[in-house]
């Protein structure tokens, strides 16, 4: 993935996201500070700390959809988390630390892949050879390089060894013969004439302890887990599978010895030191409200222990530590009970930009139904394309959905733009369940306009106390 400018990203964002402008603006300039300071001396780079966003917004606006969406152009650790799942440290639940810890996982994967792909050819190869053994009838207990006694080895020599093929007793005195075997073997199956072969494989595996299983990693101190780990042995099973399923378990494995896990956790943790943004959603929801109950206790719990790994600190995971200096932040929050000052001072300051997101209006009610490229029209669309029918939404129904939402917004609760599938829903009910009688009578087009939009909601949204229900 290249690294987008600023303009890029703002780009990319506007085919999902309408409006927001300076929200899209901020997290574009604060992703692209992160390329810039790479390529700075590291005497300066040290010195650019990452600026922490925070977006305020209400309800259904786009905030945490700008996330999931930033979070696909980004070449970096990306990790998007509610700060309203984390409990204080020393309480049960999720400590705010293990964000960083899924961060660095988040790391070790992308490293993982970008390694996979270096040896993939080599990994590859290593297969083939090791498929053509398993045709030709070899065990796969043999092929394990660590079962095979080490006297074996020089009768090996000169013959394919990342196969670990063995030869058998009279393949043994001709050798040239064996080789044409398999040979011809290797062309068949790259032919793909084996595909749906079965074959007998070890699959190895974790176990996982049903206290880990039940408590997730996450319970035990990082070094306990880590430790817990090795103590869990790997437990190897045979398997019947196809060739076309064994290829992508035995290409698992040959990468797997390829790679150098020292190194790729070296270069993860450094990944995500340098690289890594976690988005913290529902950041308000951390914040102390009007009461001073117990439950605000422990949310400034949460918050005093935010502190440290926003400004900088070292966590410890079980690959080792990571530093959280150059981490960015960005965080979200409607702010309806709470306000950004009822968060702790010291924690407000640790996001210096803030941007605020824009109630949507009717006319981006308008947009927001047709030209996202997921838009809620297109997915209708393509859904009932699937039964066989075209629909079709005349301007009219486009505006009669819009200005509804935006009527049911301001008279009931204000859901922003998620009131928009509540009401597509709405004109659809009907429609989703008799599509495909429909399309059996030979209805197979519809024309969606503003009158039919209105007539479907009209009974609701006379009646407040039911449309609260259904809208
Ligand atoms: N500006 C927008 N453009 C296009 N779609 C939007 C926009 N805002 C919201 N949506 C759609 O509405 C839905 C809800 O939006 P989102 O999850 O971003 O809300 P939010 O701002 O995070 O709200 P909350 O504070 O409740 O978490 C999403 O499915 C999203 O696609
Ligand atoms: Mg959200």
């Amino acid at each position: 993935m290249k690294d987008l400018t600023p303009r890029e990203i703002v780009t990319e964002l506007d085919r999902h996201i309408i409006g927001q402008d300076s929200a899209k603006r901020a997290v574009a300039v604060a992703v692209r500070n992160r390329w810039r300071r790479r390529q700075l001396d590291p005497e300066i780079a040290r010195e650019v700390a990452p600026k922490n966003i925070i977006m305020i917004g209400p309800t259904g606006v786009g905030k945490t959809e700008i996330a999931r969406r930033l979070s696909k152009l980004v070449n970096a650790p990306f990790t998007k988390v509610e700060a309203s799942k984390y409990t204080e440290v020393g309480y049960h639940g999720r400590d705010v630390e293990s964000m960083i810890r899924d961060l660095l996982e988040l790391g070790m994967k992308m490293v993982r892949a970008e390694q996979a792909d270096v040896v993939r050819e080599q990994a590859e190869k290593s297969v083939e050879q090791r498929l053509v053994s398993l045709l030709l009838g070899d065990t796969e207990d043999r092929d394990e390089p660590e079962e095979a006694p080490k006297h074996t080895e020089p009768q090996t020599a000169g013959l394919p060894r990342s196969g670990g093929w063995v030869p058998s007793e009279e393949a043994e005195s001709k050798p040239d013969e064996h080789a044409r075997v398999r040979n011809r073997l290797l062309q068949k199956l790259r032919d793909g004439a084996f595909e749906d072969r079965e074959i007998e494989i070890v699959i190895k595996e974790k176990q996982t302890g049903p206290i880990m299983g039940m408590m997730g990693p996450d319970q035990f101190d990082p070094g306990v887990s880590s430790f817990l780990d090795n103590l869990i042995p790997e437990k190897s099973h045979r398997r019947k599978v196809t060739v076309r399923r064994a290829r992508a378990i035995l290409l698992e494995q040959e990468t797997d010895k390829l790679i150098d896990e020292e190194k790729l956790i070296e270069q993860a943790i450094e990944r995500t030191e340098q690289n890594g943004i976690i988005f913290l959603d529902e950041i308000d929801k951390i914040a102390a409200g009007e009461g001073k109950g117990g439950a605000d206790v422990s949310r400034q719990g949460v918050q005093r222990d935010l502190l440290p790994i926003v400004e900088g600190s070292s966590v410890n995971t079980r690959h080792g530590v990571v530093n959280t200096d150059q981490i960015l932040f960005v965080a979200a929050g409607a702010f309806h009970t709470a306000a950004v000052k009822d968060l702790m001072p010291e924690l407000q300051g640790r996001f210096p930009i803030r941007v605020e997101l824009q109630a949507l209006t009717r006319d981006d009610f308008k947009r927001i139904l047709t030209e996202p490229d997921a838009a809620l029209t297109k997915q209708q669309e393509a859904l009932l394309e699937t039964e066989g029918m075209r629909v079709t939404f005349d301007a009219s129904a486009i505006d009669a959905m819009a200005e509804l939402a935006a009527e049911a917004n301001a008279s009931m609760e204000n859901i922003g733009a998620r009131r928009l599938m509540t009401v597509m829903e709405c004109v659809f009910d009907e429609i989703s369940f008799d599509a495909p009688d429909m399309v059996k009578r030979g209805e197979k087009t519809l024309t969606i306009d503003g009158e039919f939009v209105r007539e479907r909601l009209k009974t609701i949204m006379k009646d407040e106390d039911l449309s609260k229900f259904v809208l």
